[in-house]
């Protein structure tokens, strides 16, 4: 049974006309009586309906998917295939950005249980990303985490073996001879780049090698271009650099190159994802290759069976395993 609008007014203290206008007209309502209102929603799990066919249908046959960075080929590649296992099931795919920004990432949340959307893949901007996935749950809209592990019992995850991933890359940067490694990426925060740190930390360290850590206040190309720069003001820098996804590691790519340094001579690189502008770069990456298009493939079929809500879906962690490609950037 939805809940109505006058339950959350009740809830609230307030007429179903403040109600109403915190919905439609916020800034004619106090921030306090905002904050009750949205309380007063969030407590009784109301969603307001933009579609009286959608209700009618029970829900769309749209499919949301909340990436981080709708830049970052990464995500297009994953949606690529998530849309493609939507378009078997008559259904279709909507990107959104939340630009790793938790606020931005509750208002699109917001929007899909307002349009009764029928589920969503979603790469939380914050830690774990709980908070946002609690209020959905509480709309009955089912989501699946992706390049994301978790182990809850009441969702599903796909994701990647990003502590494995990390320890290709170091065992790659140690078998071609590297002692002194740097790790570039951020921010830590992002759990998939502690995961991917770790296992090249493990690996490093029982190599009885270096670790540099050079943090990044994003996961982007302009990111890698400027730790670069900054680390070759460094007389005691490492000679090999694994970059925790292959946006930055284009980024440190651009930099060597055009401060004349020999890739991988003077410096080795190496990223992650194997997005295809890593095979294409001047200088070809060497990557820990992600099955992205598995990935979104396997997520949106996860969903399409839980939001089927015929009681036979199981909720499932997928982890794949990742995959060394070396290249020049980082074998001579
Ligand atoms: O999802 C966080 C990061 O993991 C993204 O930058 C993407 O490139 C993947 O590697």
């Amino acid at each position: 049974m939805a809940v109505s609008i006058k339950e959350v007014a009740r809830r609230a203290g307030v007429s179903l006309g403040t109600v109403s206008n915190v919905l439609n007209r916020p800034d004619q309502v106090s921030e306090a009586t905002r904050e009750r209102v949205r309380r007063a929603i969030a407590e009784t799990g109301y969603v307001r309906n933009d579609s009286a066919r959608q209700l009618r249908e029970g829900s769309s046959r749209t499919l949301a998917m909340v990436v981080l960075d709708m830049a970052n080929p990464f995500f297009t590649d994953v949606a690529h295939g998530a849309e493609q296992e939507a378009a078997r099931h008559d259904a279709m795919l909507v990107m959104c950005n939340s630009g790793d920004d938790p606020r931005r990432e509750e208002r699109h949340l917001e929007q899909i249980a307002q349009q009764r959307m029928r589920g969503v893949l979603i790469t939380p901007a914050d830690g774990d990303g709980e908070q946002a996935l609690r209020t959905l749950s509480a709309q009955g809209v089912p989501a699946v985490l992706v390049d994301r592990h978790s182990d809850r019992p009441d969702r599903c995850s796909v994701s990647v073996d990003d502590v494995l991933g990390g320890r290709l890359a170091a065992e790659h940067l140690l078998a071609a001879g590297h002692t002194r490694i740097g790790f570039v990426g951020g921010p830590a925060a992002v759990p998939q780049v502690r995961e991917r740190r770790r296992g090249a930390a493990e690996t490093i360290a029982a190599a009885a090698a270096r670790l540099y850590d050079i943090p990044t206040p994003a996961l982007t190309f302009e990111a890698g271009r400027d730790a670069a720069a900054t680390l070759l003001d460094d007389p005691d820098r490492p000679t090999a650099l694994f970059c925790a996804n292959d946006l930055l590691a284009l980024g440190v790519l651009q930099t060597l190159t055009l401060r004349g340094l020999a890739v991988p001579g003077d410096m080795a690189v190496i990223g992650y994802d194997d997005i295809d502008f890593a095979a294409a770069a001047a200088v070809p990456l060497s990557s820990i290759r992600q099955p992205r298009e598995e990935l979104g493939r396997t997520a949106a079929r996860l969903l399409l069976e839980e939001a089927a809500g015929d009681g036979t879906h199981r909720h499932q962690h997928v982890v794949f395993m990742p995959e060394l490609i070396a290249r020049r950037s980082t074998t001579a």
